[in-house]
């Protein structure tokens, strides 16, 4: 097991009606006036931002609203939120939304009291020394932004559009409001995107070149098979409490570290994705659906033995003894079954990129001495053939 360092000091608020309480709980953590941020339509459409406005109303905490931010955030909503936020004297950020929304919050609340340009952060060549506070009141289980030190943001560099990524404890969330009753009316199809970026984020974590982490292995094979359980349940019946609140807290622990604080962590499928999405404005999750297995079949021969145990602990497949191969790729197998089964796309064509477009997303990815990840460490030739793999790939016939 590694050495860590683990500070995650979210208030978190779990359960139904909580959001009734968002007053409440931004006048505990001194908030005098707020800026709402939110998305399209949903959250207005559900009557949700009524009720976080009149919650703020209540508690005596003033707002002014900032909606608009699209799947995939875009900078310019970014700069224009940090405008609002100094010319408003905003003291604290409240994200009503998924993860591109809380996203969009968290590279404003970075960017309000830094001097220069917040993409600095995101080049790398900065990092923040304070930011206002961030909080959210979730409305898809999926990116664990709630819980996270991430923020992902696109902006169009010398007309491409760059996804790039931050982490910085200063990112970490003030407080988050988790009703799963809110994730009701998402699409099947957000529902399983987000799951599929849930299990995504385990993935990342669980394989590793790191030995004796047995505690949290058994965390990731534990918020791995809740998923796998209660996705069939969800896409069934959108109103099953249990299986909503299930999903909704497995995003969270799936990626506030907890389950990868001790361990070397991969992330080549992330940067892989974060490409697709940049260039197709495709779902997260639906991307990820794409290239994970499309990676877990390039690199399963580096520990044949731990994509077994995937298979059998998670995946619910039988061990084969003589043949452990056979396991470690029927737990492939099983994998995209599951996801395939909850509409997600598989290859490609299904996710709308296009095999063409191989050679730009190399490109895109760094340059040419760049390396991804760690469980494998792959040069940009390895990328071209995992994108080549998850344009290839073809469900097998019913
Ligand atoms: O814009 P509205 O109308 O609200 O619609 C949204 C959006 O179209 C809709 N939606 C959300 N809640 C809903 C709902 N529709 C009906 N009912 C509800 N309750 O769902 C769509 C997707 O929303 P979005 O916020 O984009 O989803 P998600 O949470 O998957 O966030 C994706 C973004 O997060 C980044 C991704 O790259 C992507 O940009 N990630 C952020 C991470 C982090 N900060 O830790 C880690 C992840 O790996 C990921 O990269
Ligand atoms: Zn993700």
């Amino acid at each position: 097991m590694d050495n860590f360092n683990f500070c995650r000091p979210t208030d978190f608020y779990f359960g139904r009606g909580v959001e009734n309480d968002t007053g409440k709980v931004c006048v505990k953590h001194g908030a005098k006036k707020v800026l709402i941020h939110y998305g399209g339509q949903s959250a207005v459409k559900s009557g949700l931002l009524t009720r976080v406005q009149e919650s703020l109303d209540d508690a005596g905490v003033a707002y002014v609203c900032l909606g608009g931010v699209q799947p995939n955030p875009r900078a310019e909503l970014v700069y224009e939120g940090i405008r609002i936020c100094r010319e408003q004297s905003v003291d604290l950020v409240l994200a009503v939304g998924g993860g591109s929304v809380i996203d969009s919050a968290k590279a404003i609340a970075m960017g309000v009291p830094y001097d220069g340009d917040f993409w600095d952060f995101f080049m790398g060549s900065r990092v923040p020394e304070r930011a206002l506070p961030v909080g959210c009141v979730l409305t898809i289980a999926a990116a664990g932004s709630e819980g996270s030190n991430s923020c992902v943001i696109d902006r169009v560099v010398d007309g491409v559009v760059k996804k790039k990524g931050s982490n910085f404890q200063t990112n970490v969330c003030t407080f988050s409001i988790l009703n799963p009753e809110l994730t009701y009316t998402l699409p099947p199809f957000q529902t399983a995107c987000g799951a599929c970026d849930i299990m995504c984020h385990v993935i990342e974590r669980y394989f590793t070149n790191t030995r004796a982490v047995k505690m949290s292995d058994e965390l990731c094979e534990g918020v791995l098979r809740t998923v796998v359980q209660m996705l069939p349940r969800v896409m069934a019946d959108p109103r099953d409490y249990d299986a909503r609140a299930s999903i909704m807290w497995a995003s969270t622990l799936a990626h506030n570290n907890l389950l990868g604080a001790d361990r070397e962590q991969d992330w080549a499928s992330h940067h892989l994705e974060h490409e697709l999405s940049a260039m197709y404005d495709c779902a997260h999750g639906a991307g990820l659906a794409v290239v994970t297995p499309a990676w877990m079949t390039y690199v399963y021969k580096h520990d044949v033995m731990r994509f077994a145990r995937f298979a059998v602990n998670v995946m619910g497949c039988q061990m084969d003894y003589e043949d452990p191969e056979q396991t470690a790729l029927a737990g492939i197998a099983a994998l995209r079954q599951l996801w395939g089964n909850a509409g997600l796309p598989l290859n490609f064509d299904e996710l709308g990129a296009k095999r063409e477009d191989i050679d730009a997303l190399v490109a895109n990815i760094g340059g040419p001495d760049h390396k991804e990840g760690h469980f494998v460490v792959l040069n940009k030739e390895d990328v071209r053939r995992i994108y080549q793999l998850a344009a290839d790939y073809q469900r097998p016939q019913a």
